[in-house]
């Protein structure tokens, strides 16, 4: 138990945790790249913001939220998700009073109680962005582009863009009086959560997983040929602008999403590298959901990622090498007086931006040796009672196998020349 990491969670080991940095390095300049500045928001939250938000029909809410009684008495939830915190501090620091749209994109796990298979953990992390204040069909179209300029960045294949819009109240209220009607007497048929989300939002019964419900609703009338003229004419619009920005996207009248906020556009990202869970991002138009929590009527929209999916599909297609950078040297020394120099030579080399480092466990200097071409360092020297005398140094290129011979007080300039110039000096 003492030594078994939670069900569902995984560690980031230090063999893995470069690959996870270069893709989030990518993240932050693509980010930056379509003008989104990062959020940060709690990983708890209380209750009631995710129950509001995301909505107690969905499983999300019913079945799998972390949720617990802080010392104060209060419920709180760990974030299954990035949007509702969001929002609430969009509304919290009146972001809504700065010129608009605001655009933000954060990095955060998230906690879900699910059974944990390939592609689904209990703490995942996503990447999203949301955008607030901006009601235009372009921007429902940059999210999206911005999902997959992310994905191509990675050269990332066999990617599914899906697409669907789910209207808005107006639409919605005669849409569910639709399916009332078409579901008529099969309505003791559909599973509990089904019977509920029946009076409370029809709409959910779409996304149901269960057989029963699935084959009840094959050929159940569709959203998309009920919207509002508002709806349809957005929905066109969304796909004018990315048909002009040459993406391709399929329209998939099915997709509802998990999550009750969204109107309008949804979409969901679909990776053919990935199992059962196939799905690497999500998002859609939420235009209802600032007000819903308290805030002043404002249009939103946004998507989310799960990296670990997005790793796995990297992994999956090997497409690009993610090879960490080695450090620049290992001083092998023989002696407590070469390690007294040594120690003062590496503090140089470091304040100049120079990766160095030193045994520290005692190794012989065979197993220095070793070691540090086990660690892929660059240059190797060794300091002993020899050198100390007479002040001259053997320093080997690792990669090409060469060696030269230097003065000590000139390691420094060597390296800089060597490694061409990478001193922060
Ligand atoms: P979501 O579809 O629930 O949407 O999650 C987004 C993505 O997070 C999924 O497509 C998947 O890649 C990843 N994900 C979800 N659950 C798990 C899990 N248990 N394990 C691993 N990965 C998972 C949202 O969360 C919305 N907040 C997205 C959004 C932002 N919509 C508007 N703005």
């Amino acid at each position: 138990m003492l030594t078994r990491a939670p069900k569902g969670t995984k560690d980031i080991l230090p063999s893995e945790s470069y690959s996870w940095q270069y893709v989030e390095e990518k993240i932050r300049q693509i980010a930056r790249l379509y003008g989104y500045r990062e959020i940060r928001t709690p990983i708890f939250e209380h209750t009631d913001l995710f129950v509001r938000s995301v909505g107690d029909t969905t499983d999300i809410v019913q079945k799998e939220m972390f949720t617990f009684e802080d010392k104060g008495k209060r419920s709180i939830t760990l974030k299954p998700e990035g949007t509702a915190g969001v929002v609430r501090a969009y509304i919290e620091h009146s972001l809504y009073a700065e010129p608009q749209p605001i655009k933000v994109y954060y990095i955060t796990p998230c906690f879900r109680h699910e059974r944990p298979q390939a592609g689904r953990q209990r703490q995942f992390n996503q990447f999203g962005v949301e955008v607030f204040g901006g009601k235009e069909a372009s921007l429902d179209a940059e999210i999206i582009s911005l999902a997959v300029k992310l994905f191509d960045s990675l050269a990332i294949k066999g990617l599914k863009v899906n697409l669907n819009s789910i209207g808005c109240p107006d639409c919605r209220g005669p849409y569910h009086e639709k399916i009332k009607e078409y579901l008529g007497d099969n309505i003791n048929s559909l599973c509990k959560s089904c019977s509920d989300r029946y009076e409370k939002n029809p709409l959910r019964i779409l996304d149901c997983k269960e057989e029963g419900c699935k084959a009840l609703i094959a050929g159940i009338p569709l959203i998309l040929d009920n919207l509002c003229d508002e709806c349809k004419d957005h929905f066109d619009q969304v796909k004018a602008f990315l048909d002009a920005k040459g993406i391709d996207y399929q329209i998939n009248p099915l997709i509802v999403r998990g999550l009750d906020y969204y109107t309008k556009t949804v979409f969901e990202i679909i990776s053919d590298s990935l199992g059962a869970q196939s799905t690497v991002c999500g998002g859609g138009r939420y235009d209802g959901l600032v007000e819903e929590c308290g805030g002043p009527k404002t249009p939103g929209i946004g998507f989310a990622i799960g990296l670990e999916r997005l790793m796995m599909i990297l992994e999956a297609q090997k497409a690009i090498d993610i090879v960490e950078e080695p450090m620049d040297i290992y001083i092998a020394t023989i002696g407590d007086m070469a390690r007294l120099k040594a120690s003062d030579l590496i503090s140089v080399l470091r304040k100049k931006g120079i990766s160095a480092d030193m045994d520290h466990v005692g190794r012989s200097i065979k197993a220095q040796f070793k070691y540090a071409g086990k660690q892929g360092y660059k240059f190797v020297c060794t300091i002993g009672e020899n050198e100390l005398t007479t002040g001259d140094l053997r320093i080997k290129n690792m990669k090409e196998g060469k060696e030269d011979s230097i003065r000590i007080e000139s390691l420094l300039d060597y390296l800089i020349k060597q490694l061409g110039g990478s001193s922060n000096d």
